[in-house]
């Protein structure tokens, strides 16, 4: 695998201080990642909507250092120091260094905070980690001058991929492949792609709103959650099964078959939880709320010739997934039948976006 190509060569100018800020989205899979080996290599390809509205919006104040031993950063979420998230971030600076030799020479200080509630049960490793990504690309873009955005976009979301797999997918938009794939011209198991080919209209503007179930800590952490799929009894009809789901997927979101994109997406959801339930030690990650929802959608969807589905991360929250032109409605059918099954009635409304912003 070329990982040479991260690898500065010689850096052009000196910086003495620099500050960036980047906003950066949080993403939702269509097809699911659920296993990896090392290091942060999936086990099948996975696609996702680019999220719009959730995102983490991250500052880097970087100032030249002596002593160039050893990295080093002070952290802070909304204002405050925030020591405990601390070892998960040390811990992806040493996976990078290699990558970004640079940073050896700055004491940097990372402000950072998310447009979502903190404790909303959405993970935000996808867009923190992108963010911070996008940040020392910033410093390499200064130091390198003659990097292209192409380049830039790439080495983000590969170095994103090294602090959470999921995090490759969060630099562009609408759609991002991540994972080495036959059908999607350009996929790699290192970064992830802007979707390939032209999306039909039906898929513009998409709408995701996420219902807040359950709003507490992750029952399984992502690590702990990928370790499952080792030795899996059904793991490698999974991976093949993703592999093929996103054939289709490509084909459907070309073609704008609505009716096939809905069962797909279930499917890959359900299959997700269903790799959970059938691990060892299991897990069930729904909660009664989650299953009352998805047959909530069902029945609507049943009686009103509607396109809505659902998806669901490795939690109980549920991604309510529907075309543009269903927003009235739907905004309408969640806040009548949908909002009671939301921790103290709260709902996130977000649509499909297009990747990182530099403020
Ligand atoms: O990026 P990670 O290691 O937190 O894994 C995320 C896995 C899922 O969110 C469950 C699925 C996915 O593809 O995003």
């Amino acid at each position: 695998m070329n990982t040479v190509q991260f690898i500065p060569k010689s850096l052009e100018e000196k910086v003495e201080k620099a500050t960036y800020t980047w906003q950066t989205p949080s993403n939702i899979a269509l097809v699911k990642y659920w296993g990896k080996s090392n290091p942060q290599i999936p086990k099948n390809a996975s696609i996702s909507f680019t999220l719009n509205n959730c995102n983490t919006i991250t500052t880097i104040d970087f100032e030249k250092k002596s002593n160039t031993n050893k990295v080093s950063f002070e952290l802070f979420f909304e204002g405050k120091k925030k020591d405990d998230f601390k070892p998960k971030i040390a811990e992806f600076f040493k996976r990078i260094v290699k990558y970004c030799p640079y940073i050896l020479d700055y004491d940097m200080v990372i402000n950072s905070e998310n447009s979502f509630p903190h404790s909303s049960g959405i993970a935000s490793s996808a867009s923190g980690m992108s963010a911070i990504a996008m940040c020392l690309l910033s410093l390499e873009k200064e130091l390198i001058p003659n990097l292209t955005e192409e380049y830039i976009n790439k080495k983000a979301s590969f170095l994103a991929r090294l602090g959470s797999g999921s995090a490759s997918r969060s630099i562009e938009g609408p759609l991002v492949v991540w994972g080495e794939h036959p059908d999607i011209i350009g996929s790699s198991n290192l970064f992830g792609i802007k979707f390939p080919y032209k999306i039909h209209s039906i898929f513009e503007n998409y709408c995701d709103t996420i219902l807040l179930v359950d709003k507490g800590e992750k029952q399984v952490s992502s690590t702990v959650g990928h370790n499952l799929m080792h030795n899996h009894p059904y793991a490698e009809q999974r991976f093949k099964q993703a592999n093929e789901n996103l054939s289709k997927l490509s084909n459907i979101l070309q073609n704008g078959d609505i009716k096939e994109f809905v069962n797909l997406v279930e499917s890959e959801a359900l299959t997700l939880h269903a790799m959970m339930l059938t691990s060892n030690p299991y897990f069930i990650l729904m909660k009664p709320n989650t299953l009352e929802v998805i047959n909530k959608i069902w029945e609507y969807r049943a009686q009103n010739n509607s396109s809505v589905c659902f998806t669901l991360d490795a939690g109980a929250n549920v991604h309510v997934l529907y075309p543009a032109s269903e927003k009235t409605k739907i905004e309408l059918f969640i806040k009548n039948s949908l909002i009671d099954y939301c921790q103290k009635n709260q709902y996130i409304c977000d649509n499909v976006g297009f990747g990182a912003k530099l403020l």
